[in-house]
């Protein structure tokens, strides 16, 4: 009681007080018009400071129910105007961690300052709008971790499926996954050898490169149907404008996948069955690079020819390898003769790989069979770029990516690409698995391209041809 008695006093002084400082005192009082002026210059900076201080916002307004809600942070006025019915709904759920926070074990018990029981529930520090869907994000309450927050707990809780990633050191971000970031994925444009090449979406909705600048390799696996030709594809279909670029193919599956290339490539090679002539080739690109790296610092002033930069007299060269497993494993082969081909076809490869980076000189090397023999580990371990389309099992993850990194979420297993995602892939970027899925050019579109910009081909015996020829004997 006696409280509550100074409470009321209180309000009635600072009333007082608040409205002499306003409207002026009694004469002979007017020093308690100056303390009212005072106390309304202190009321007025604190309401500034909470209402742009979020964490004082959250703290002050927090406490009241009314309040908190009215000021807890909201979508941006475009990205609200752009949710479905159903994605409004969902994010007013995640809104309401005291609805959803005690059936997710994410709440704690504790005891206050009075001795008293409270409970104390995940904050909620911020909405956004995500390429998957809207999200909220949380501050963990004392005595919760990122490690707490159980991806099929929450859904279950909020009634939704949700994606949980962590934000910070002690927030999460909790997304309802309305979305398909994969959705945009059909064309990509734009980009240049240098930067890199726009090819696909990843699921934050950024463009996906393809950097050649600096590598010189690239692995692509995935079960046969995944998108792997067609993701290539896409990315040589959008170097043909490219005066500076030039491409050998050679399609170890024997089919016409890559006949719409063969008006802009220096060289298509689509018998599956002659290793012998798959050798010169590679023979040749590799005499072509030996070249290159003797020469170029003489030539072109530098040792490395990313600096000189790719021109249309000293091109970027972009070999495909697709089905590599019919020329680099031995096992797919019946003769002694035969097997020691492929074994030469890929320690060949792999010199590529391992000294073409300054040469401009890059190896895409796909296959439907990842496998140790089909990608030997020499070839993978010197492959900056690796994709896995959809796979089956864990050991072909493993033979395209190596081991999944610490704290990789299950999600971003290739074995999880969904079959009705072709061009689905899990990009391996510095210690990080990323999900994308490839852009798609149909191939007719692909054959008029090549089509248009065939006068830029430069012959493959050309190509070669600018350096004294190779020989067998030579150390590669
Ligand atoms: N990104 C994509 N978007 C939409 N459809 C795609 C995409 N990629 C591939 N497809 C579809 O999937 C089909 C198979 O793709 P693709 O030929 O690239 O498979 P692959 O992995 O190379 O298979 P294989 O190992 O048998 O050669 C394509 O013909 C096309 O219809
Ligand atoms: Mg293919």
């Amino acid at each position: 009681m006696n409280r509550f008695i100074t409470a009321v006093v209180a309000v009635v002084v600072a009333v007082f007080l608040l409205g002499f400082g306003l409207f002026g005192a009694p004469s002979g009082m007017e020093s308690v018009a100056v303390l009212g002026r005072a106390l309304w210059t202190i009321l007025i900076i604190g309401a500034v400071l909470v209402v742009a201080v979020a964490p004082l916002r959250r703290r002050m307004l927090g406490r009241s129910r009314l309040l908190g809600r009215l000021f807890a942070p909201r979508l941006a006025r475009a990205d609200a105007a752009a949710l479905s019915p159903h994605e409004l709904k969902a994010l007013g759920v995640l809104r309401r961690p005291e609805a959803w926070g005690m059936a997710a074990a994410l709440t704690r018990e504790t005891v206050d300052r009075k001795g008293q029981r409270v409970r104390l529930w995940p904050a909620l520090a911020g909405v956004e709008l995500t390429p998957l869907g809207p999200a909220a994000r949380f501050a963990n309450p004392p005595g919760v971790t990122a490690g707490d927050w159980d991806v099929a707990r929450v859904s279950s809780a909020v009634g939704f499926h949700v994606e949980i990633s962590p934000a910070g050191a002690s927030s999460v971000l909790v997304t309802a996954r309305t979305r398909d970031p994969f959705k945009g994925a059909a064309k990509s444009s734009g980009g240049s050898l240098a930067a890199g090449i726009p090819c696909g979406v990843q699921e934050d909705g950024s463009p996906l490169l393809a950097s050649f600048a600096n590598q010189s390799g690239a692995v692509v696996g995935g079960v046969p149907g995944s998108g792997k030709s067609a993701g290539a594809t896409s990315i040589i279909a959008q170097l043909c404008a490219d005066p500076a670029a030039q491409f050998v193919v050679i399609d170890g599956k024997g089919g016409s996948d890559w006949s719409w290339v063969a008006p802009r490539a220096a060289l298509l090679n689509t018998d599956d069955e002659n290793l012998e002539a798959v050798k010169a080739q590679l023979l040749a690109v590799t005499s072509l690079m030996r070249w290159r790296l003797q020469t170029q610092k003489e030539r072109r002033g530098t040792s490395n020819f990313w600096h000189a930069g790719a021109t249309a007299e000293e091109g970027f060269v972009l070999v495909v390898v697709d089905e590599c497993q019919s020329f680099f494993d031995p096992k797919e082969h019946m003769t002694k003769a035969a097997k020691e081909l492929s074994q030469e076809i890929a320690a060949l490869t792999v010199n590529l790989v391992k000294k073409g980076r300054s040469a401009g000189i890059f190896v895409m090397s796909i296959t439907q069979k990842p496998t140790s023999d089909s990608i030997p580990s020499a070839l993978s371990a010197n492959c900056g770029v690796k994709w896995a389309c959809r796979v089956e099992t864990r050991a072909a993850e493993e033979s395209i990516l190596g081991a999944r990194p610490d704290g990789t979420p299950d999600s971003a297993s290739p074995t999880l690409i969904p079959e009705t995602r072709p061009g689905g892939v899990t990009v391996k970027r510095g210690g990080e698995w990323v999900r994308a899925r490839f852009s798609y050019t149909p191939e007719a579109e692909a054959a008029a391209i090549a089509e248009r910009y065939a006068s830029l081909r430069i012959p493959f015996e050309q190509l070669t041809a600018r350096q004294p020829v190779f020989t067998e004997g030579d150390d590669v």
